[in-house]
C-alpha cells in the first residue's frame, strides 16, 4: 500500500511517500528555520505563507524521489492537528486537492501519533509498549497494548519539556531553534548549579518550576552585576529536566512491564538523553533516527497505514484542522475536534 503523506503543523513543509507502513520511499522536508531565526521564534503568519510557497514543489519532489506514478498512490494522509492552525490548513487543503483531483481516499492523522509511529520505520512495534513523548507541546507517558490504542499514564501538569528548553535557550540568547542549541551548550558544561527538586505525583511531569528557577537566577544575577556560567547553567538545567524523565519513566516501566520503551517527539533528538538512556533504563529502547525525530511527513504516512488498517474508510472532504487535539478520545478517528 503506497501512501502520500503531508505534514505542515509548524515550520517544516514536508511530503513523503511510504510503503506498507514500513518503507520510506521519499521524505522531503523544506525547513523554514532560516526565516524564523531572524525573529527568534516561529512567526505563525510567515510560517503559513512559506508553506503556501513551498508545498507544490515539495509534493512534486517527493513523488519524483520515490520514483512512482501518481496513479500508484492508494491513500493520502495529512496532519490534522495539533499545531499552528494556519500552517495546518495549508497542508490539509493541498492534501484534499490532491486526493480529490486523483480520486484517492484521504484521512487525517494526529501529529503526536505520527511521532510515535516514527519508531515503526526501523523496527516493528511490540506490545505492550510504553511510549515516552517529549516534544515542544507534549510530555507524556502512554501505554499501547495494540496498534492505534493509546492509554495515558501521565503528562505534564504545566509546560512541556521542549517548551522549557526553548524558553531557557531564549533567555541565554542562544537563538532559534533553542532546544538543540541548549543541548549543544550543555555538552561542554558541568551541572554544578543547584536546581529545585520538583514534587511529582503519579506518572506526571512539571517544568514550570524549573523554568521559573532559571529565569529568577538569571534576573537576580543581572541585578547583582554577576554572570552565571551559561554552560554550567545549561548543563544543570538539562540534568534536572531529564532527571524527571528518567525517574517517572522508570516508575512507569515498573508498573507496566512493557516489552519495549519507545521515545517520540523532537526532544528525542537530545544528545544527553541518547547517551544516558541505556544506562538508566534496563529494557529494549527504540528511538527514531535523527531525521525522523524532527517534524516530517514520513512518520505521518507510517501512522496512517496502521490507522487505515484499523479503520479503512476515507474521510469526507469537509474535515477540518485543529490547533488543539487529543488523540486519546474516540472522536479522533472521525476527524472531530476534541480538547
Ligand atoms: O516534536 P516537536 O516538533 O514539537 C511538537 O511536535 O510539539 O519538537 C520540537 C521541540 C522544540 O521544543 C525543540 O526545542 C525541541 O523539540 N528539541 C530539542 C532538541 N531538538 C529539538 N530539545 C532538546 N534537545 C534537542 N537536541
Ligand atoms: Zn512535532
Amino acid at each position: 500500500m503506497i501512501i502520500l503523506s503531508v505534514e505542515t503543523s509548524c515550520d517544516e513543509t514536508s511530503v513523503a511517500i511510504t510503503k506498507d507502513g514500513k518503507h520510506v520511499l521519499s521524505n522531503v522536508v523544506l525547513s523554514q528555520i532560516k526565516t524564523h531565526t531572524l525573529y527568534g521564534g516561529v512567526v505563525p503568519e510567515i510560517a503559513s505563507r512559506e508553506h503556501v510557497e513551498g508545498i507544490t514543489l515539495v509534493f512534486d519532489e517527493a513523488i519524483q524521489q520515490a520514483n512512482i506514478q501518481k496513479t500508484d498512490i492508494d491513500l493520502v494522509a495529512v496532519t490534522q492537528g495539533p499545531g499552528l492552525i494556519g500552517s495546518l490548513l495549508v497542508g490539509i487543503n493541498a492534501a484534499k486537492a490532491f486526493a480529490y483531483a486523483h480520486d484517492i481516499p484521504i484521512i487525517g492523522v494526529h501529529h503526536i501519533v505520527g511521532h510515535i509511529y516514527a519508531n515503526a520505520i526501523e523496527n516493528a512495534l511490540e506490545f505492550p509498549l510504553l511510549a515516552l513523548i517529549i516534544s515542544g507541546g507534549h510530555t507524556e507517558l502512554i501505554v499501547m497494548k495494540n496498534h492505534m490504542h493509546f492509554e495515558r499514564l501521565g503528562k505534564t501538569q504545566d509546560d512541556a519539556i521542549g517548551e522549557a528548553y526553548d524558553k531557557v535557550a531564549r533567555l541565554l540568547d542562544l537563538g532559534y531553534p533553542g532546544g538543540p542549541k541548549l543541548d549543544e551548550m550543555a555538552q561542554s558544561g558541568e551541572p554544578t548549579i543547584s536546581m529545585p527538586t520538583v514534587a511529582l505525583d503519579g506518572f506526571n511531569f512539571s517544568y514550570s518550576g524549573l523554568k521559573s528557577h532559571v529565569i529568577n537566577r538569571l534576573h537576580n544575577d543581572a541585578q547583582r552585576g554577576e554572570q552565571v556560567d551559561p554552560k554550567a547553567l545549561a548543563a544543570s538545567f538539562q540534568k534536572a529536566a531529564f532527571d524527571q524523565i528518567f525517574t517517572q519513566t522508570q516508575k512507569a516501566i515498573d508498573y507496566v512491564h512493557p516489552k519495549r520503551l519507545i521515545i517520540a517527539g523532537g526532544v528525542a533528538a537530545n544528545q544527553y538523553l541518547r547517551a544516558q538512556m541505556h544506562d538508566v533504563w534496563d529494557l529494549p529502547i527504540d528511538i527514531p533516527k535523527m531525521e525522523y525525530c524532527m517534524d516530517n511527513a514520513a512518520m505521518i504516512g507510517i501512522a496512517a497505514y496502521f490507522q487505515w488498517k484499523a479503520n479503512p474508510e476515507g474521510w469526507a472532504l469537509d474535515f477540518n484542522g485543529y490547533a488543539r487535539m487529543d488523540f486519546l478520545k474516540d472522536a479522533y478517528n472521525k476527524g472531530e475536534e476534541v480538547i
